[in-house]
Formats: C-alpha cells, sequence, structure tokens
C-alpha cells in the first residue's frame, strides 16, 4: 500500500471520483478545453482502491493508464461527466468531483467543419453556461449520509481572501468538504506535488502541507471516511 499500512479503512464503499478537464466541442475536429491532468483524480481513486474501496472513476480526456481495481468510465464533454457521475452517485457512499468541467460550452456544435469566411471575418463563439454537477450532487444528494467533496483553485480578489472566496463556495455547492488550491503565486497544472486546505462544512478544517498527490489524497480519504456512517 502507497501508505505502509494494511488498512482496508473503506472496504464496502463504494466511491466515485471525477478526474481530468472537459471539453466541449465546436464542431467535429475543434473543442474549447482546460489545462487539467487528472493528476490528483487519479491519485484519489488509487488511494481508495488501496484502502479496499470500490471506485468508479470518471476520467475526462485523460491520458493517463487506469488504475488498476478501479472500474474506469471515459468522458470528453461536461454533459457526459455530468450524466455518468449522477448515474454513479446513486450507490456511492462519497463523491469527489476533482475534475476540472468548463464552465460553459458553444450554444451549438457545428455538424460541418468550421471553414474560414472569404472576406477574413472572424466568427464569434456564443457559449451558455453548463450544468454546475458539485451543486447538483451536494445540494441534491443521492443518499442519506453521503460524504460531498469538491475542489477548488483560487487566486482571492477585490471581494475576498482566498480562504473568504473557497467558504462561500463550500456554502454555495452544498458540499461536506472543499479541497483549497491557493493558485496565486502560478499554475499547479501537472505537476506531481500539491498543498491545500480542507475546509469542512462542519468546520473542521485541516491544512494540509506541501507533498505529492498521493499524499494529499489520502488526507482526504481520511476526513471522508471520518464522516461516513
Ligand atoms: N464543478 C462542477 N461542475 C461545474 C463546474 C465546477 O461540478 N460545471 C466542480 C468542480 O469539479 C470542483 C468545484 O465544482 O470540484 C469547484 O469548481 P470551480 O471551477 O472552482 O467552481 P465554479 O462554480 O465553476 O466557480 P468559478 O466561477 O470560481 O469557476
Ligand atoms: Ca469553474
Amino acid at each position: 500500500l502507497e501508505r505502509g499500512t494494511t488498512e482496508l479503512d473503506l472496504a464496502g464503499r463504494h466511491v466515485v471520483v471525477s478526474a481530468g478537464g472537459t471539453r466541449e466541442y465546436l464542431d467535429p475536429v475543434r473543442f474549447l478545453g482546460n489545462r487539467s491532468s487528472g493528476l490528483q483524480g487519479y491519485a484519489l481513486a488509487r488511494a481508495a482502491a488501496a484502502r479496499g474501496a470500490e471506485v468508479t472513476l470518471v476520467a475526462a480526456n485523460v491520458t493517463l493508464p487506469d488504475p488498476a481495481g478501479v472500474k474506469v468510465v471515459r468522458v470528453e464533454t461536461t454533459a457526459q461527466l455530468r450524466q455518468e457521475v449522477v448515474s454513479a452517485a446513486a450507490a456511492a457512499d462519497a463523491v469527489v468531483m476533482a475534475a476540472a468541467p468548463a464552465d460553459f460550452r458553444p450554444t451549438g456544435v457545428s455538424d460541418a467543419k468550421i471553414k474560414k469566411a472569404a472576406d477574413g471575418s472572424a466568427p464569434t463563439i456564443e457559449l451558455v453556461q453548463n450544468p454546475d454537477i458539485l451543486h447538483e450532487i451536494g445540494t441534491e444528494r443521492a443518499r442519506e449520509g453521503q460524504v460531498v467533496v469538491g475542489f477548488a483553485a483560487e487566486t482571492g480578489d477585490e471581494t475576498g481572501s482566498v480562504l473568504d472566496l473557497a467558504r462561500t463556495k463550500l456554502v454555495r455547492k452544498g458540499c461536506d468538504l472543499l479541497v483549497v488550491n491557493d493558485v496565486s503565486g502560478g499554475a499547479v497544472f501537472g505537476s506531481p506535488d500539491n498543498e491545500a486546505v480542507i475546509l469542512a462544512a462542519d468546520g473542521a478544517d485541516v491544512e494540509v502541507s506541501r507533498g505529492s498527490k498521493s499524499a494529499l489524497a489520502h488526507v482526504i480519504w481520511d476526513q471522508v471516511r471520518g464522516r461516513l456512517r
């Protein structure tokens, strides 16, 4: 086991983890996407499997190999991610939304490849907001006692500090835990390391110092484990 312990403290539990970044298609060959690597979500899935959980990993455009002993469901768009996460959540003790769904998608997807205009004019891409999957899972709760975890990368702005904005987001989304990364110092995409604060709806926040994404994953599962019935 990754932690050097043999404790199967998630045995008999079913958990759902989402990972990666969604793609929102403009036409058959082009999309709007983001830089999420899927590393943290995959680390979460591996850690849960190592602790005995039955794991469903909903992976959006991740190029990493399937973790052993994990059911991997591959998706591309936010609509597909939502469908698979909501469906798997119906039987889950915990749901962790580590994926980065695109906030917006093009209003329509062209069936044909978009061509350049003869007059050299640039097209305008009209966007519509995507459904908020974490908000749906957190506020509707498929099962009583289900533990719901979100992630947030924040910089802070004139309306509030990183932790102020994150606390507001935790409440708005109705989740039990929100894993907060301070990204004001630069991007963390694709990095093997992570540091975070885990905000808790019950007020028992946990600070996690810089370490591997696997180490952070185990701390997150420790926090989830303590809140399972
Ligand atoms: N999330 C989600 N569905 C979306 C957008 C985000 O489930 N359409 C989840 C992410 O997986 C993450 C959490 O919500 O666990 C926070 O994502 P974030 O982008 O910080 O939240 P947003 O509500 O999109 O807020 P912002 O305007 O700051 O981007
Ligand atoms: Ca967002």
